[in-house]
């Protein structure tokens, strides 16, 4: 019974790689961007790495949700550290009053003294990918 159950999933694998199940290019798209890895590493001096740095057309940038949950979710779903906790309106409200500029750079640049290190610790995102999760933190937190 249950060899059949691990079979079907193969079979069925192996029809999707075969293209027998028909996505359309939006849904291809969305697996793909769930399935890629989250970070590349690159060493300094690398070729791909100033692409990368320059928002270069062979990395794609990922979208703030995505980094969030990558790289800012550890600290900011549980409030480790005295981490302003997404959604918690009160946390946010002098952070925003601040405005977005500066908020952006505390994410890019972390803040001095607290758990906030560079980038949240995401070495391998760029500023705008940083900041695009900055934003989508904000969106959700007012
Ligand atoms: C290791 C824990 C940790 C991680 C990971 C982390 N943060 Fe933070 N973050 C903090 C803490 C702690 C603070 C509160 C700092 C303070 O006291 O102002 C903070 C504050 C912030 C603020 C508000 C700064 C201000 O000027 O008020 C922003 C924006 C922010 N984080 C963005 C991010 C983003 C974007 C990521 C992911 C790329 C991230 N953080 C990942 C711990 C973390």
């Amino acid at each position: 019974m249950k060899s059949r159950i691990v079979l079907t999933a193969g079979a069925l694998l192996v029809a999707m790689a075969a293209g027998a199940i028909d996505l359309s290019d939006k849904q291809r798209a969305e697996i793909e961007a769930r399935i890629k890895p989250v970070g590349e590493v690159c060493l300094q001096g690398d070729a791909s790495c100033a692409v990368a740095a320059a928002g270069g057309a062979a990395a794609a940038a990922r979208s703030g949700e995505e980094v969030y949950n990558a790289a800012c979710m550890a600290c900011h779903m549980t409030g480790a550290g005295g981490a302003p906790v997404m959604g918690d309106l009160v946390a946010w409200a002098d952070r925003i009053a601040k405005g977005m500029d500066v908020l952006h750079e505390s994410g890019v640049k972390g803040v001095p003294g607290t758990g906030m290190i560079a980038k949240g610790g995401c070495m391998s995102c760029s500023d705008e990918e940083v900041m695009a999760a900055v934003d989508f933190m904000v969106e959700n937190s007012q």
